[in-house]
């Protein structure tokens, strides 16, 4: 019997360690856009895995009954929505379901704090900091959600927004240290605790809009991690500790990449109001329209006949779909022996390596695809700088004018090129709403349209040059 359940444990043990090679490999592979798909696909088996050996511990019959029903619900629901989820509401998406995993994070350490006398003082403590990073994350992310789902436009800052922060901080602090080194359970002081986390989620996330949100929502990915990593601790689950961990690793590593990518400090963001949006600002820009209109063929003519062409794919491309388009332009003007290349902005689109998995899932050869800092320099040696459904990211008023919100960001300096072309439908703004003076000068021209048509039109018009 003892050795029957200690050869138990022994492949429960193994099968969390086969679980966590899964999720590293799947994690490195995941930095290749082209690899990323069976990635997931990987990582996913490891998570089945740790699932079914969780599942053989949970002691209570009842557990195992509750267990496979809330999977099965969740992952149901789940399926269903991303199924049917369009791929610009991808990012939303991803947004929400990170901040369900804070919560869930956070709804563990509830019950385990709720049982606090079973608990050592040490994972009382790992217990309270999962839940204050799983019910940050949460209510962070369901905001993160709103604003990338343009429910909430605009940025909400509140005055005196640092004193507000450092009284939740100070309040959280005293609640957690009690719930931490306490014996016995305080399940009014837990709901307080977890009420002002939760309000600190969201009074974080109403003021941040701009280039300063997909640092937000990064960060929010690393607290989920930390929060998941914590709570493994409690439940003695090592599965859930390497997964959060990882996760934390990431999202911190994302988070710094991000902040640095926008040209802020973290701080800054948090408790500066840095970046909140300027509806209520003067627009920048004054005539808020556009001086050149061009047709497809004039402007399929000024790529067909020119040396280097740069593209630079934004938010609209993928909102229209039109990156396999996209891909069989670039094709013909590489026939014709133009030189193409793609400039991808770190925040352009609505989540981290949007454009990326775009192209790569289009077929766009890697080796043409550029970050900013390592094609930024060659706008000025392009003949073209063609913009497709991109205006915050290319948007040259963040280097010079204090009263932007994008002011600081580093752009693509799409102006500095012989001549470009922008493709997008109407006069409406980027997801900063700033009104974007590139679409003013005199050697932009605007070829209106959706993305996915205008490429069609210019497609065709150079084929009818052969
Ligand atoms: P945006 O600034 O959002 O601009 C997108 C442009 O695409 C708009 O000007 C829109 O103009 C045009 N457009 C929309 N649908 C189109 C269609 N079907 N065909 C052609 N054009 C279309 O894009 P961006 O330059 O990629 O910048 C991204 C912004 O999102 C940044 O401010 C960034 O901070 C923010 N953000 C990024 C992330 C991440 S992690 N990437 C997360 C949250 C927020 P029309 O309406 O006139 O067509």
């Amino acid at each position: 019997m003892i050795a029957n359940s200690a050869g138990h444990l022994l492949s429960i043990d193994i099968a969390y360690f086969i679980a966590t090679c899964l999720f590293v490999v799947g994690l490195r592979r995941m930095s290749s856009p082209t690899k990323a798909r069976s990635s997931i696909w990987i990582a996913g088996v490891g998570m089945a895995i740790a699932i079914i050996a969780t599942l053989t511990i949970a002691g209570d019959p009842g557990r195992r009954v509750l267990i496979p029903i809330a999977m099965f619900l969740g992952a149901g629901f789940a399926f269903v929505q991303s199924r049917r989820v369009s791929m610009t509401d991808a990012p939303a998406l991803i947004a929400l379901y990170n901040g369900l995993g804070g919560g869930a994070a956070a709804g563990i350490a509830f019950v385990e704090l709720l049982r606090a006398s079973e608990h050592s003082s040490s994972l009382r403590f790992f217990a309270v900091v999962g839940a204050l990073a799983g019910s940050v994350a949460f209510a962070g992310s369901l905001m993160a959600w709103r604003k990338l789902r343009s429910d909430i436009r605009r940025s909400i800052p509140f005055p005196n927004r640092q004193v507000v922060y450092l009284a939740i901080m100070t309040l959280l602090l005293l609640v957690g240290l009690i719930l931490a080194y306490s014996n016995s359970a305080h399940p009014v002081l837990l709901l307080l605790f977890v009420l002002l986390a939760l309000f600190f989620g969201i009074s974080m996330t109403l003021p941040i809009a701009a280039a300063d949100l997909p640092v937000l929502i990064s960060l929010y990915n690393a607290l989920t991690g930390l929060a998941v990593g914590f709570e493994g601790f409690v439940l003695g689950n090592p599965a859930m500790m390497v997964a959060g961990t990882l996760v934390f690793a990431a999202g911190t590593l994302l988070t710094q990449l991000m902040a640095r990518a926008v040209n802020r400090r973290l701080s800054e963001i948090m408790y500066s109001g840095f970046g909140v949006g300027d509806d209520d600002k003067p627009m920048v820009g004054t005539r808020d329209g556009f001086v050149n209109e061009v047709e497809a063929h004039d402007a399929a003519a000024s790529m067909a006949f020119a040396n280097r062409v740069i593209v630079v794919p934004g938010y609209g491309m993928a909102i229209a779909q039109a990156q396999h388009k996209l891909r069989e332009l670039t094709q013909l003007l590489d026939e014709r022996g133009v030189q193409t290349a793609f400039a991808i902005h770190p925040v352009a689109g609505r989540m981290p390596g949007h454009m990326n998995v775009l192209l790569a899932d289009a077929g766009v050869p890697y080796e043409k695809i550029a970050d900013l800092s390592a094609i930024n320099e060659e706008f000025s040696h392009a003949d073209v700088a063609l913009v497709i459904g991109a205006n915050d990211t290319v948007n040259p008023s963040a280097r010079t004018d204090e009263k932007s919100p994008l002011f600081g960001m580093p752009v693509l300096n799409v102006d500095q090129a012989g001549s470009v072309i922008v493709l997008k439908r109407a006069k409406g703004r980027g997801y900063a709403n700033v009104a974007n003076p590139l679409f003013e000068e005199p050697g932009t021209r605007v070829l209106l349209g959706d993305a996915k048509d205008s490429l069609q039109e210019l497609i065709t018009s150079i084929k009818a040059l052969d």
